[in-house]
């Protein structure tokens, strides 16, 4: 833990919303995201006596799965930034009597890694940093030479509707309201638009709507 470096200070949002909502929705999460460890992990060259980092690793399945991997003779270090996370992780690992795995609160962006491991791998915890060249290129100096690194991350938006559509419906219900809830009386900024200069353009346009919230013509 000396070389931790936390990557923020604990708020209220991670206390209050972040850490709550995770620990309630876990099964879903994890069960979803460990879908595509699965189909990774038997295509990676992870050996016995391998020495693993698990970069944003949440709860720590993967660190868990990739420690039963390399066995008693190999290594993992889990690294988050969010202890709670971690906590998860260090009960569900000690109760499975997993004793080569060790958990690290730190920000894997500033993590001053040895030169050591044989694997580095992310399961979704790269997409969160906030300088990822500077995040990558730490993650590549926990590498000694011939080591691997493994990340799984979403595709871009529009190979993922399914994370796109929702905020385009609320964004399509919002302007929707915002139209139907227009102030009767609306004054606008002291640049006259086309149909306002047509009258005093020194003064602002004031435009009445009719109840319903549509311009009368
Ligand atoms: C979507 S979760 C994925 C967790 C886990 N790898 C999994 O697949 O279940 C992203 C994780 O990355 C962690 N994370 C994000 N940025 C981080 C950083 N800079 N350093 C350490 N952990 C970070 C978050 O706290 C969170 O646990």
């Amino acid at each position: 833990m000396n070389e931790a470096r936390l990557a923020a200070p604990r708020t209220q949002y991670v206390g209050f919303v972040l850490v709550p909502k995770f620990l309630r929705w876990r099964h879903v999460l994890v069960g979803g995201l460990a879908l595509h460890s699965a189909k990774v992990f038997p295509t990676r060259t992870v050996r016995t006596g391998d020495r693993v980092v698990d970069a944003g690793c949440g709860f720590g399945d993967t660190a868990i799965a990739l420690a039963r991997i390399v066995g008693s003779s190999g290594s993992v270090v889990g690294i988050d930034c969010c202890d709670a996370f971690l906590d998860v992780g260090r009960a569900e690992a000690s109760a499975a009597g997993i004793a080569n795995l060790a958990f690290v609160e730190a920000d894997v962006q500033s993590y001053r890694f040895q030169p050591i491991y044989d694997f580095c791998f992310s399961r979704f915890g790269t997409q969160f940093f906030e300088n990822p060249v500077a995040g990558l290129r730490n993650m590549r100096r926990s590498l000694k030479p011939g080591g691997e690194m493994t990340m799984i991350v979403w595709r871009a938006l529009a190979d993922n509707p399914w994370l796109a559509l929702p905020k385009q419906i609320v964004l399509r219900y919002r302007r929707r309201r915002a139209i139907t809830r227009r102030p009767a009386v609306q004054v606008r900024s002291r640049w006259p638009t086309a149909a306002s200069s047509r009258g005093n353009s020194r003064s602002p346009a004031i435009q009445k709507s009719s109840s319903n919230g549509s311009t009368p013509a």
